[in-house]
């Protein structure tokens, strides 16, 4: 069994492997400046160079969620998105990179559908209720779960063994994790953000998004990925398998918390809210699917990308 001081070190490794390609640096720099600052071109120059991130731009712009437009060049996938969905993209890339295949423990486009949903319920919730930057809720729902990423690399025999542990008596991942690692991907996830020198907000997400009482920073954005976490793995967006519990939102100390920052939160019709979700859910599910299907071999590769 590991303890997280043996791992520390091999997590902090992973913030140079060498895997991350020379151009996602001066891309998220580019990205993170302020929107009248960013230079579209070089954006358009940057992710050209990468044609998983330029495949995976093409594949978002031409989903449902965006229309279905028959997106083709990087330059017209970028100006359907906007600059902030592609700082989210290409952080995803990344971390998906981190992963060798033979190491997953759960399927990668389970975990991937699991993320997605999530940033897509986050940044609808946002909406919702009010909170004023949702595509900050959408990029923190899709990185909140970066410390599975981190287990399943460094401590790959135990994260498994986890997994099925969590998945055959239908627990909680990170309610396994602590009890047979010691820690668990909130934690480990952390480390990583600091290492990739994240936003204090999203490290906090990482680190709280499941017991967001103690959020020290960003209480509402904590709250809202913990519930928005909650609504996917109860409806078929979790990690692949059927987890033992039920929830009640009103009863949910992160609701409390919405309320406590939305004060109108608290005339809001909860049954409402939530059918307003599942809603949502349905259309959410199809995004997913047509981002995760598999692509037939040799589409959307390097040799079809135009800029
Ligand atoms: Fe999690
Ligand atoms: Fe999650």
């Amino acid at each position: 069994m590991s303890t997280l001081d043996e791992i520390l070190p091999k997590i902090k490794t992973l913030g140079i492997i060498p895997t991350l390609p020379i151009v996602v640096q001066p891309l998220i720099s580019v990205l993170q400046m302020e929107p009248e600052q960013i230079n579209f071109e070089k954006v358009v120059e940057l992710i050209s160079y990468d044609s998983t991130i330029a495949a995976q731009c093409l594949r978002m712009a031409n989903s449902p969620l965006f229309g279905r437009q028959n997106t083709e060049t990087i330059r017209s996938a970028i100006l359907a998105l906007g600059i902030k969905r592609i700082e989210a993209i290409v952080l995803s890339c990344c971390l998906n990179r981190i992963v060798p295949p033979e190491k997953w423990a759960l399927e990668s486009v389970t975990f991937w559908r699991h993320s997605l949903g999530c940033a897509l319920v986050s940044s609808r919730m946002a909406k919702l209720i009010g909170y004023p930057d949702s595509e900050k809720a959408y990029l923190a729902g899709l990185l909140h779960d970066m410390g599975i990423l981190v287990n399943t690399v460094v401590c790959t025999d135990e994260f498994r063994y986890c997994f099925q542990i969590a998945g055959r008596g239908h627990k909680s991942l990170h309610l396994c994790e602590d009890a047979y690692l010691g820690f668990s991907h909130c934690q480990s996830g952390g480390i990583l953000a600091e290492q990739w020198k994240f936003s204090t907000d999203l490290r906090a997400v990482i680190e709280h998004h499941h017991d967001p009482e103690p959020a020290p920073v960003a209480p509402p954005l904590v709250a809202l990925i913990h519930l928005s976490d909650l609504l996917c793995r109860l409806r078929d967006l979790g990690y692949g398998y059927y987890e033992a519990m039920g929830v009640d939102l009103s009863g949910e100390h992160a609701w409390q918390v919405l309320v406590e920052y939305y004060p109108k939160l608290a005339q809001i019709d909860l049954a409402r809210l939530t059918l307003d979700i599942d809603a949502a859910m349905e259309e959410i599910t199809t995004v997913v699917d047509a981002v995760f299907k598999p692509q037939p071999s040799g589409s959307h590769n390097a040799a079809h990308l135009t800029k």
